[in-house]
């Protein structure tokens, strides 16, 4: 198997999980336009910005809503996001995570965060994890959010690794075409019926760990 020289890890459902809270606050939003979200209808919500998140939720819920209340919805809904993880701390560290970055840094691997969350940097300060990262790529730098490869390919260039180098560790269908649009290794975490084109998928961070970490750096 290719070695690789740097990974990119995705927050949100990979690291902590926290997309169940972004589903919990979208589905507070949709139910003032008397829409109830699934959690299926939430899969297509993963690794999408928040503003393009709301748009979809108006198309699910075939709502029109005047241009100046928008922005009052997305506030609404980082509000009530933000109040849902206010206890995050590192016990909420998904397991394997932290054994991953202690090997990466021995194996002397650069180590990147691309997420379309604006609220990146401060999710990995109440997990304890900042120092880990040499880049952070979140929802504050990049113009153009996943499927569109910009996120990753700005972590990669900003680690000074060739895209083919890097590996991107993913938990949505829109971030795995994001990685391999980048033309990186993408590997999923999760149910491999939600991914289209990714490279490897495990279930969840420990069985990636307990079976082939060391194969794929
Ligand atoms: C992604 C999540 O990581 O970040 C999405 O998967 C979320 O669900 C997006 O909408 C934006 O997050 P935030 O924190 O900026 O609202
Ligand atoms: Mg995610």
């Amino acid at each position: 198997m290719k070695k690789h020289d740097c990974a990119l890890f995705d927050l949100d459902g990979v690291i902590v999980d926290t997309a169940k809270f972004h589903f919990l606050a979208w589905k507070k939003i949709a139910s003032t336009f008397n829409y109830d979200l699934t959690s299926n209808d939430n899969e297509q919500l993963k690794g999408i910005s928040r503003s393009d998140s709301l748009q979809i939720i108006l198309k699910m819920a075939n709502t029109v809503i005047e241009p100046s209340k928008f922005e009052k919805y997305l506030a609404q809904k980082n509000l009530d996001y933000l109040d849902f993880i206010k206890d995050l701390g590192p016990e909420d560290i998904l397991p394997g995570i932290f054994e991953t970055l202690i090997f990466l840094n021995k194996r002397k691997v650069k180590i990147g965060l691309g997420s379309a969350s604006k609220n990146a940097e401060v999710i990995l300060s109440k997990l304890g994890l900042t120092s880990f990262f040499g880049i952070v790529i979140d929802g504050n730098k990049v113009n153009k959010s996943k499927p569109h490869p910009e996120v990753f390919l700005r972590g990669s260039s900003a680690l000074g690794v060739a895209p083919e180098k890097c590996l991107v560790f993913e938990d949505s269908a829109s971030g795995i075409i994001s990685a391999k649009a980048a033309g990186m290794t993408a590997v999923a975490i999760g149910d491999p019926d939600k991914f289209l084109n990714e490279d490897f998928c495990y279930p969840d961070f420990m069985s990636l760990v307990q079976n082939d970490l060391d194969k794929l750096f």
